[in-house]
């Protein structure tokens, strides 16, 4: 399965989020492979540094990929190779986004709890269809991410997104907690780091498991 973190916003949570079902579900014993697709190389640095803290075993691999074109071919060529593709793409509406969630069977729009997020659905849906157009068996999700962890804010958001009919809102919450820096900078998944934050392990666990069950493994 080919699944895209997108959204046409930066800094919502894209990266964190890859790297984390990555991270997960490779421990989960899956042969995993994380397209970097952003010139940032943010993924790409992540897992350079896990590999170094675990002695080259990563535990699944990343390549860099760009170009919109090279991006779809080599996206559908890997997901023959691999039992999971994860695509980290820009925030931005560019080629690589466009062409990564035309080969994929799931696109994930993580959207912070803040208005000028907010504003940013209707490009994600604009996005949606026009994909949906060549690639009709696209799913796309809208997830919140980077919340907060308590306040009205989350319901707030989550309304405004669930009224968005072609993209399905998943009430897995990303919290805005520690341990995702903390974990980033270790280059551990925040499953990894349980102990110190059981909240953000399941967080992930369930935005995972929303994910892959809801396309019948
Ligand atoms: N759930 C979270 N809790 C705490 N910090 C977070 C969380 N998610 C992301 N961050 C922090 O917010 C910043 C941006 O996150 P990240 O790089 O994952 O976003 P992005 O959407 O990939 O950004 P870009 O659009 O630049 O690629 C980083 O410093 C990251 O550590
Ligand atoms: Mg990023």
């Amino acid at each position: 399965m080919i699944l895209t973190v997108g959204g046409v916003k930066g800094g919502t949570g894209k990266t964190t989020i890859a790297t984390n079902l990555v991270v997960y579900r490779s421990g989960l014993g899956k042969d995993v492979l994380l397209i970097d697709g952003d010139e940032q190389k943010t993924s790409l640095y992540f897992s350079t540094l896990r590999n170094e803290k675990k002695n080259g075993d990563a535990g699944y691999s990343c390549v860099r990929v760009t170009g919109g074109e090279q991006m779809k071919v080599e996206a559908a060529r890997m997901a023959s190779k691999f039992e999971d593709v994860i695509i980290d793409v820009g925030g931005w509406d560019n080629t690589s986004q466009r062409g990564a969630i035309l080969a994929s069977d799931i696109a994930l729009f993580p959207f912070q709890p803040r208005t000028f997020d907010a504003w940013t659905l209707g490009r994600v849906q604009s996005l949606v269809a026009e994909a949906k157009v060549y690639n009709p068996r696209l799913r796309a999700f809208t997830v919140l991410s980077r919340a907060d962890v308590r306040g009205s804010d989350n319901e707030e958001a989550a309304a405004y997104l669930k009224e968005a009919e072609d993209l399905t809102y998943i009430s897995a919450i990303v919290c805005n907690r520690k341990a995702y820096s903390n974990a980033a900078k270790a280059g551990k998944g925040v499953v990894e780091i349980e102990k110190e934050d059981p909240k953000a392990a399941a967080e992930i666990r369930t935005l995972h498991d929303a994910l892959y069950k809801s396309n019948s493994e």
